[in-house]
């Protein structure tokens, strides 16, 4: 048995190697990958230019403390700005981390601690964000939980309406919900959390460490749904496979984050921007967005031609290459299945196979995982 705590359930596969939407294990069986890392690996394993990013910043230095300029850092806040409703960004290690600097700066910016989140959220393990996330079965055993986080359910706007008093600060959600089954946000819902924020002086603060960095087919999930955040945090995708989050808030918060008031010693990492540089110097540009929009209609299309009578399939939904297909039974026997058949996918909850392909996905590989995910599922 491994010295390694049992954290997680893990599947009888040790990676040897891995390229492109292709992994190979230690016995060189080679699997198609359709999780990507949980939506880590948007760009596939190591992806030249993000390679070659890397490895140039390893020959010149790797770690600097932030008590001196990181230019990288600088840069690549920049293109997070410009492509966001942001204006400032803190770097930090992992998307806990990000809604961490958020849940803080909230409570500054407002003085109140109460923040709304919602019911079957994700938003992180640490003890104010496992608090955060409206799921009993994260927090069973760790309590007490960080006090004032109320939970509402999605796309419900009576509710969160209802929740808000005094002492509530912010709404934080994901306009996706990931683990939470793939819940798409109900435009008319968003719209109108965010004109509640307005009203009552609350901070938007939008979750997009799964739906972020082109995941969707747009840069960030929200500029979907005509929204403009307080606050966005990401992580996963940006480093592509080097650990890095990020949170961005507009410019009326800059001074609530003075010297000293937040920081982690890793932040920013010099090897984690030069991968994330480029990454966004890829992911966001227009060309690169719209194939990623044609690459997901397709999918889409064929899992609705291929799935979507079959009786055991409920609903296909997601948005760009971020996807769940809800199902009347429990699927984790299909997901293992899938994966002895040389697909990696991800569930979301018991219901729902979640598909989060890299962005560079070919219609080759969509056409073998479709008709992988009908055979498997006709055959169950
Ligand atoms: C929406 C969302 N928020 C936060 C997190 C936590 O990120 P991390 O595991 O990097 O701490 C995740 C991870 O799955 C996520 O999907």
């Amino acid at each position: 048995m491994p010295a390694l705590f049992n954290t997680y359930n893990r599947f009888n596969i040790s990676v040897a190697e891995a390229e492109g939407a292709k992994v190979t294990d230690m016995n060189g069986k080679t699997y198609l990958d359709f999780g990507a890392g949980i939506g880590v690996n948007n760009l596939g394993h190591r992806h030249p230019t993000v390679q070659e990013a890397v490895q140039g910043q390893l020959d010149k230095y790797w770690h600097v403390s932030n008590l001196y300029h990181v230019p990288l850092q600088e840069d690549v806040a920049e293109t997070l700005v410009k492509n966001s409703a942001g204006d400032y960004v803190f770097f930090c290690n992992s998307g806990a981390e990000a809604n961490e600097a958020a849940i803080k700066l909230a409570r500054k910016a407002t003085g109140k601690t109460k923040i709304i989140t919602c019911k079957q959220s994700f938003h992180g393990r640490t003890m104010a964000t496992m608090s955060a996330t409206g799921q009993e079965k994260i927090q069973t055993g760790f309590g007490p939980l960080l006090p004032s986080f109320e939970y509402v359910p999605f796309n419900d706007f009576e509710a969160v309406k209802n929740a808000i008093d005094a002492d509530t600060g912010a709404i934080m959600l994901e306009v996706i919900q990931g683990e939470g089954g793939v819940i798409v946000g109900d435009p008319s819902f968003l719209k109108e959390v965010e004109q509640l924020c307005k009203d009552n002086g609350l901070l938007l603060i939008v979750d997009e460490i799964q739906t972020g960095i082109g995941r969707t087919a747009k840069p960030f999930g929200y500029q979907h749904f005509d929204i403009s955040p307080d606050v966005i945090t990401v992580a996963k995708g940006l480093g592509n496979g080097l650990p890095v989050g990020a949170m961005i808030a507009k410019a009326k918060y800059y001074d609530i984050l003075g010297p000293g008031s937040h920081g982690t010693t890793f932040g920013g990492n010099p090897l984690a921007m030069a991968a994330a540089k480029a990454v966004l110097g890829i992911v966001f540009q227009d060309e690169f967005m719209k194939a990623v929009e044609v690459k997901a209609t397709y999918l889409h299309e064929q899992l609705q031609l291929k799935l979507g009578q079959l009786p055991f399939v409920s609903e296909i939904r997601g948005k760009g290459l971020m996807i769940g297909i809800e199902c009347k039974e429990d699927v984790s026997s299909i997901v293992t299945s899938l994966i002895e058949k040389g697909l990696l996918v991800l569930n979301a909850g018991p219901s729902v196979i979640r598909l989060l392909p890299p962005l560079i996905v070919t219609e080759q590989e969509i056409d073998l995982a479709v008709q992988l995910i009908a055979e498997t599922i006709q055959g169950n």
